[in-house]
């Protein structure tokens, strides 16, 4: 149901589910390495499942589709996103193939690095994302990464164009895409090692963010929302260019802080927020995202950004 008909904004994430094992730890190995770490948590992760959870708790009607596996992460899965309020009805558990995991290093300084198994992530396929239609074309905003094949993007993607439902695109975990995936999503959010990894420019090239932004949108992009970390973001079409600053917050661990940044992207866009307030909301999530620990406990509600945004 739209906005228009519940007075909530709807907001649908397609994308993965996964285990999360955190661990604290003085510094990220370097290949061949072994770095002794400190604490080590579980959780439910993966980017389409987070962002679902953030969407809910910053005041969306969330649903969310994917798959997981028979075992025992995929219960904990359906209990949380039960008493996160996302309407899971859309996630199918899949035999013979384990719930996605991701392993999760945080340093000291709050960043951190990731692999992840997909698992039954990668069983996600058209036929899911065309059986929870109904979602994805009623909703005001779809939602969708790349921690998926990427066939259940695309037609995410093309759902969503068809029923004049608004997209976002994640590219995450980044990857070449077609140029057609690129002009469907209304929108495409970057950090700016994606950005690169998307124009093809080597991770090391001294080159600026807008240029990257901008070389997106000669690709095909319509309007790509870069996110620069503590420099904020930038939002930028073939005729403008905004740039959104960060709150002035204390950074404890960056993980999970892009999907606080795309699900309040998507909240208020659902809410008929243009792209630069949009992006000055989902930028106060993006902050509070990195005040605390691990990814779940640390998404934000509407409270804590309402608060943040009188300050
Ligand atoms: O964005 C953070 C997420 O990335 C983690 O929850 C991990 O599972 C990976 O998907």
């Amino acid at each position: 149901m739209s906005t228009e008909q519940s007075g909530s904004p709807t907001v649908a994430v397609v994308g993965s589910d996964n285990h999360g094992i955190t661990m604290t730890i003085d510094s990220i190995p370097v290949p061949g390495e072994t770095v002794l770490g400190e604490d080590f948590t579980e959780g439910v992760g993966g980017k389409g499942s987070n962002q679902a959870i953030a969407a809910s708790r910053l005041g969306a009607d969330a649903s969310f589709v994917g798959r997981v596996g028979e075992d025992r992460y995929a219960d904990r899965a359906f209990d949380l996103w039960d008493r996160e309020g996302v309407d899971a009805t859309a996630v199918t558990r899949t035999d013979g193939i384990h719930t996605g995991v991701g392993i999760v290093l945080v340093e000291d300084a709050g960043e951190n690095a990731i692999g992840v198994a997909p698992g039954a992530n990668g069983t996600l396929d058209a036929g899911d994302v065309r059986d929870a239609a109904g979602a994805v074309e009623a909703a005001d905003v779809v939602l969708t990464q790349l921690e998926t094949e990427i066939e259940p993007v695309e037609t995410t993607l093309s759902l969503a164009t068809a029923a004049g439902t608004s997209a976002i695109l994640n590219p995450v975990p980044a990857t070449e895409l077609p140029p057609d995936l690129l002009e469907q999503a209304d929108f495409l959010t970057p950090n700016r090692s994606e950005a690169r990894l998307l124009t093809g420019v080597d991770p090391d090239a001294d080159i600026e963010d807008i240029d990257l932004a901008r070389d997106l949108v000669e690709m095909g992009a319509n309007v790509v929302v870069l996110t620069q970390g503590a420099d904020g973001a930038l939002v930028v079409t073939a005729s403008e260019v905004t740039s959104i600053p960060a709150p002035d917050i204390e950074v404890v661990d960056t993980t999970g802080a892009g999907d606080a940044f795309n699900a309040g992207f998507a909240v208020a866009l659902a809410e008929g927020a243009d792209p630069v307030e949009a992006a000055k909301f989902a930028s106060l999530a993006d902050g509070l995202a990195c005040t605390d620990y691990e990814v779940v406990p640390a998404l934000p509600d509407r409270d804590a950004v309402e608060l943040l945004t009188s300050t």
